[in-house]
């Protein structure tokens, strides 16, 4: 549980984000104060992906019979393709499976303090006509339970919003962007309140609500974003006072896009902003040298400590390369190795044997530069409010295996140790034969 002891007179009252600049407002003791005290404790967290909704290089076993074709691609086309029945059972074999009491333990044992649990509008308020099935929500509701039992909070995140916020397959459906079309918007709202709704009794675990995943600042417009974020805020407050309020970067600018933003005016207080950090989704940044990896990361160190507001780097990966099998998309390949057709301009190494597998069954070299990439990143996140990676597990991409990466001593444990301390407060390259 958090430590009560630790919190300051301000945070107590609810008066401080981010900056002691920030929010002057006054509102009840009661109402204001969040079980996790996100001023001077470290989120540390992994994200429980690939269970509510699926990924197909998360879970490609469920995926593998379309490998060579047939259209699906997403959660949104495997439940039409397979149908309502069959999809109900055997996605609910997967929600008991995939995470289980067990992974919470872990979790905590590795010294986490936080879950962000991704979930898709379909499980809070359908929409008629999709082939989504529900039945998640029993599931969820364990994961609470759990997660009180081991100690651990929880981030509740709306990764799939209807008509879809990206176009993502991460979003239940790959291709165009029609989130903000028809009653979409509205729609999303309702799930929002849903959410919140279900879980007001558990604030005690429940510390954050993020109200939408990763919505494209390009197909969306961003001042309707910004308007859905305070009435998504609104709809969270409104149902649960003691729930902080996250909000995604739009993979805009953390500072000076977003600084100004909600940051404690007109009563608008106890949010979090979320950015997503890969170097992997461009060829410039597949070009990179591990050193050069380390390098980036570091330069975030700085960056994420001037948002006037809470920041967390909610999503983040020891992968230096696209080459994780189904990373950009069932059946696609990498920029890596020059086999993704729309990025064919660079090769910059093999993806063969590599990247897909175990992490035991990693190459050392590739194993090494991992472990300096993690801690500098480590180094750097723990700059502002904390990090959570992505993902706890998956089927076969080692490098996003954040319990196996963990056992095997690539992660440090305690978190707060170092094998490579100082990699952040040097420009010289501390990775041994690079
Ligand atoms: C993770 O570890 C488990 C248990 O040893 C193993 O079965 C699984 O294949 C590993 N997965 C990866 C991606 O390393």
């Amino acid at each position: 549980m958090v430590c009560i002891k630790a919190l300051s007179v301000a945070a107590l009252l609810g008066l401080v984000e981010g900056t002691p600049l920030a929010n002057t407002q006054t509102r009840s003791l009661k109402r204001d104060t969040l079980a996790f005290d996100y001023n001077s404790n470290k989120v540390r967290g992994v994200n429980l992906g690939g269970w509510f909704v699926l990924e197909p290089w998360i879970t490609p076993s469920i995926f593998e019979p379309w490998a060579n074709g047939g259209g699906v691609v997403d959660e949104y086309t495997f439940t039409a393709a397979v149908g309502k029945s069959a999809a109900e059972s055997q996605l609910s074999q997967h929600w008991g499976s995939w995470i289980t009491e067990a992974d919470f333990q872990e979790i905590a044992s590795f010294g986490l303090n936080h879950v962000r649990i991704p979930i898709g509008y379909w499980a809070l308020a359908p929409v008629d006509g999709d082939p989504y099935v529900q039945g998640q929500l029993p599931y969820l509701d364990n994961a609470i339970k759990w997660a009180r039992s081991a100690g651990l909070k929880v981030m509740l995140d709306l990764h799939g919003a209807p008509g879809s916020q990206n176009g993502f397959d991460n979003s239940g459906r790959y291709g165009n962007i029609q989130w903000q079309s028809g009653n979409n918007v509205a729609n999303t709202l309702a799930a929002i309140t849903n959410l919140a709704t279900r879980y007001q009794g558990d604030t005690d675990v429940v510390t954050a609500i993020e109200l939408i995943n990763e919505p494209a600042n390009w197909g969306n417009d961003m001042g309707l974003v910004k308007k859905f974020y305070y009435d998504g805020w609104g709809n969270v407050r409104n149902t649960n006072g003691q729930t902080a309020v996250v909000i995604h970067d739009a993979f805009l600018d953390i500072d000076s896009y977003w600084n100004g933003f909600m940051n404690g005016q007109s009563g608008v207080n106890n949010v979090i902003l979320d950015t997503h950090i890969y170097q992997i989704f461009s060829q410039d940044e597949v070009a990179l040298k591990p050193c050069d990896h380390v390098q980036a990361a570091c330069a975030y160190g700085p960056k994420v400590s001037t948002t006037d507001k809470w920041l967390i780097v909610g999503e983040w990966t020891a992968a230096q390369t696209d080459c994780a099998r189904w990373l950009n998309g069932l059946g696609k390949g990498a920029r890596y190795d020059g086999t993704l057709p729309s990025a064919s301009s660079g090769y910059y190494g093999s993806c063969d044997n590599k990247f897909t597998g175990t992490v035991d069954g990693m190459q050392d070299v590739d194993k090494t530069n991992l472990a300096y990439y993690v801690e500098a990143q480590l180094d750097a996140y723990e700059q502002h409010t904390g990090w959570i990676f992505w993902a706890w597990k998956t089927e076969t991409a080692p490098e996003w295996h954040f319990q196996n990466l963990t056992r095997a001593g690539l992660i440090p444990q305690p978190l707060t140790s170092r094998k490579h301390p100082g990699q952040c407060s040097t420009s010289t390259c501390m990775i041994p034969g690079n």
